[in-house]
């Protein structure tokens, strides 16, 4: 099988390819992205030599650009990864969101529908819990939990959802869509809670806590998120949506110190000076408070569960960032430098 896998140098998709390729010798996986700063062809070191593996820059927002892809390789199934993922990026900036999460998406499905005639090959869009908008402190997100995105990335989110389900339901196009809750994990990039705490601890650098610290997140180990993406395109029904998490609501400012204390037992460090470092900074605008995940639909009928606690899974992610100091100072371009400043100035 020919499996076209979009956004595979960023944060999921490399973490993806980088299992799946090496397991899978007898499928072929093509990789197309446009490398922005988010991406990192490093993190694929490990796979880019491989028989059954191949890059291609191109920019999902290009229709031509998809189209000559999609000739070259004629995919059988399309995991999408590809976006612009960011909250902050796009509150700061919704264009780039609007243009590679909707009108990509929008390419993609344009291209599957031209190669696949008959309701042949296979879509698989991944997308986000954001799509729900804010819980109160009750209640939990299923598969039917009605739509109400708060930001422009959550909106760009839901209006691409709402484009594969069209597609499907209009021309009959195999599709699957997941929604997940939020990941951490080796080779997140450092504008992101976990991974940007655990950079500036190590460079004895502010932790910007937004607000009180008080919203909750359903944090899922990356591998685990990867895993249940595969359960779906291998075992679930075509046209269907299933939730994934991690049943691991924690508090920001919980995530946070449980950082300092885990950096501090794997460096020796005294904690008191890294909780020290914790500074409340201005809240996010249209700050969602709470995300929980429903996840019964893929456990009962696919028999996914997540193999890592928060507690495992956030040490090997500190462990992760500790043994791998070269890879974050070379995700930390000029561009990078900018970004921080620019949206942390404000706060
Ligand atoms: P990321 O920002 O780390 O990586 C995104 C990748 O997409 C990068 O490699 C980037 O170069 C590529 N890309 C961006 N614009 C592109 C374009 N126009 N054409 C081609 N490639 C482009 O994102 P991530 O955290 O790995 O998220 C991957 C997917 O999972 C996204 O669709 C996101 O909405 C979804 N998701 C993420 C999380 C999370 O916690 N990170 C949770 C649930 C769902
Ligand atoms: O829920 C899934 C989503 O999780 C994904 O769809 C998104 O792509 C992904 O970025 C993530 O979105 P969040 O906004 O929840 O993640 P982020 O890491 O930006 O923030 C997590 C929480 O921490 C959120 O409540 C905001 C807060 N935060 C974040 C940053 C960057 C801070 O308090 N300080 C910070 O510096």
């Amino acid at each position: 099988m020919i499996i076209l896998v979009t956004g595979g140098a960023g944060f999921i998709g490399a973490n993806f390819l980088d299992h799946y390729v090496p397991r899978l010798p007898e499928h072929r996986f093509v990789n197309i992205d446009k490398l922005t700063y988010a991406a990192n062809l490093g993190s694929l070191a490990a796979i880019s030599g491989r028989d059954n593996y191949v890059f291609r820059r191109v920019d999902i927002a290009d229709a031509a650009a998809v189209d000559a892809a999609f000739d070259e390789f004629k995919p059988d199934v399309v995991i999408h990864f590809a976006a612009e993922s960011h909250v902050d990026r796009s509150i700061a900036g919704p264009r780039e969101f609007v243009r590679t999460n909707i009108e990509g998406t929008f390419n993609l499905l344009e291209s599957c529908r031209r190669i696949w005639p008959g309701g042949t090959g296979l879509f698989h869009h991944v997308s986000t819990d954001e799509v729900y908008g804010s819980l109160g402190d009750e209640g939990m997100f299923t598969e039917t939990t009605r739509y109400d995105p708060s930001s422009p990335y959550s909106a760009s989110k839901a209006a691409s959802d709402h484009l594969v389900r069209a597609y499907h339901r209009t021309f009959g196009l195999p599709v699957k869509l997941t929604n997940c809750s939020n990941n951490y994990g080796p080779l997140q990039f450092p504008e992101k809670l976990i991974p940007l705490m655990i950079s500036n601890a190590l460079d004895g650098k502010p932790l910007p806590v937004y607000g009180q610290g008080t919203n909750v997140r359903d944090w899922l180990y990356v591998q685990d998120h990867c895993e249940a993406i595969w359960t779906v395109v291998e075992h679930g029904r075509v046209g269907e949506t299933y939730n994934i998490g991690g049943n691991n609501e924690v508090r920001n400012i919980e995530v946070v110190k449980n950082l300092c204390r885990i950096l501090a037992e794997e460096t020796g460090k005294d904690v008191a000076p890294l909780e020290g470092l914790i500074t409340y900074v201005k809240d996010r605008p249209g700050h969602d408070l709470r995300y929980a995940i429903d996840a019964t639909k893929i456990r009962t009928e696919l028999g996914w569960s997540p193999k890592e606690t928060f507690a495992t899974g956030l040490r090997k992610t500190v462990r992760w960032y500790l043994d791998n100091r070269a890879w974050v100072d070379s995700v930390r371009t000029g561009a990078y430098r900018q970004w921080i400043e620019h949206n942390y100035e404000r706060r």
